[in-house]
């Protein structure tokens, strides 16, 4: 093999690993440091039911009160993905928000409040 092709095959390899990451689900792309962190209010009795408070602020108006999202762009937040995602994966979601697709960001809110969401959208599944 030449170099040239050499240089262009590596590029062609770069690029379909690129795509494949790309592909990937949101879940597969959280740090692992997020991914392992553990939920502090995990145990603690009222969690799920704060949580659904702060749902009813804050989500409800785009994933609905089921749940189940709209249909059309607001996913169903009731789902295997939910189900497989650790909490850690769901706090740093809501933490980055998919703005580009409107999911806003939720990095403002207090952080118990997030970790309680996450215990109300477990309790759910
Ligand atoms: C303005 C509408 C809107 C609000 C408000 C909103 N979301 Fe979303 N959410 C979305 C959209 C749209 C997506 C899909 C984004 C995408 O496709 O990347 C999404 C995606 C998600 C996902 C990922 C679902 C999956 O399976 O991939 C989670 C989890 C989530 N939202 C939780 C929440 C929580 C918790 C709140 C409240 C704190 C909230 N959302 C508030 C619009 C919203």
């Amino acid at each position: 093999m030449t170099r040239h092709r050499l240089a262009t095959a590596s590029a062609l390899l770069a690029c379909s690993l690129a795509l494949v990451a790309a592909a990937g689900s949101r879940w597969e792309r959280v740090p692992a440091k997020d991914h392992a962190r553990a939920n502090p209010m995990a145990g603690q009795p009222g969690a799920a039911a704060a949580g659904e408070l702060v749902y009813r602020d804050h989500c409800l108006a785009c994933h609905k009160a089921d749940a189940r999202g709209d249909g059309r762009k607001r996913p169903s937040l009731r789902s295997d993905g939910l189900r497989k995602a650790s909490d850690g994966d769901i706090e740093w979601f809501l933490r980055q928000g998919d703005l580009a697709h409107g999911m806003p960001s939720w990095s403002s809110l207090p952080a118990a409040q997030r970790w309680q969401v996450v215990a109300y959208l477990k309790s759910i599944q």
